[in-house]
């Protein structure tokens, strides 16, 4: 694990320098996937193939899912979860809310998890059983926050249906928390979760690659974290808390969340 861990740290650190000195004043669409508001920019490419090139190189018979290009087996057990760049709208425009994100899973469980929140200079990571760290230094997430006095992330997806259902839960959650905020990534914002530096985050719609890394960090850092009625985190809905909070959380969201996007 701890291997696993310090090249995944390796990798999102590299990707993050390649980034960073590559990204241009205004940095281009390249393309769009589901929608037209679901871009993706060159660098998008690029660093995943640098992330893609370096497991390879390591561990060769790894697989790898990856936003970019998808699901690769591989024959160890042993398979990487990667988002190039988590806020890629971010990334476009220079807001500082982007992250390479990359998770190392082994048999099925999530053992370890980088984010690498690039503009910020700030490096999350966290080992199964081994604590959540930025930059080194241990972090927890907030405890005893009430519902009420809680601030709570989220994010949309692109989709127009996703995000008409997006906004009605959000205004039936709205009246009942300190506030909300929606800041751009998903992995930053379970690593929000993590530092305290908001209380929670929740999400319907979020992609594996968007939530595997911080969800471990969030976990490591004493939240829980999954889905509605017990089940594990999954594109229904990922909801992130300390345990009390979670709890408040599930039950106010559990009644406003339909089946189907609109
Ligand atoms: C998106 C971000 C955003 C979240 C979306 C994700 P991307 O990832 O994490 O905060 O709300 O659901 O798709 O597209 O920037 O990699």
């Amino acid at each position: 694990m701890t291997e696993l861990l310090a090249l995944a740290e390796n990798i999102a650190r590299e990707a993050g320098a390649m980034l960073l000195a590559k990204r241009p004043d205004r940095p281009e669409v390249l393309t769009t996937k589901s929608t037209d508001t679901d871009i993706v920019t060159a660098l998008d490419r690029a660093a995943e193939e640098l992330i893609r090139a370096r497991i390879a190189e390591a561990r060769p018979d790894d697989g790898v899912l990856g936003e970019e290009e998808g699901d690769t087996p591989g024959a160890s057990g042993v398979r990487w979860i990667v988002d190039p760049i988590d806020g890629t709208v971010n990334f476009l425009y220079g807001v500082p809310a982007w992250a390479v994100s990359i998770a190392v899973e082994v048999d099925g469980q999530v053992v370890a998890g980088v984010v690498n929140v690039v503009p910020l200079g700030e490096v999350y990571t966290a080992s199964l059983g081994g604590g959540a760290h930025l930059n080194g230094d241990r972090i927890t997430c907030n405890t005893g926050v009430p519902l009420p006095a809680a601030l709570v992330a989220t994010g949309f997806g692109y989709a127009p249906g996703r995000r008409v259902v997006q906004a009605e839960v959000l205004t039936q959650v709205l009246p009942h928390v300190r506030d909300i905020r929606r800041m751009g990534s998903a992995a930053a914002d379970l690593c929000a979760v993590a530092a305290g530096r908001v209380d929670a985050y929740y999400e319907r719609g979020a992609n594996a690659w968007d939530f595997a890394a911080g969800g471990l960090i969030a976990t490591e850092a004493g939240a829980a974290f999954g889905g509605l009625r017990g089940t594990p985190p999954n594109p229904e809905m990922i909801l992130c808390a300390a345990p009390d909070l979670f709890t408040a959380l599930h039950d106010l969201l559990l009644p406003l969340n339909p089946e189907r996007d609109a």
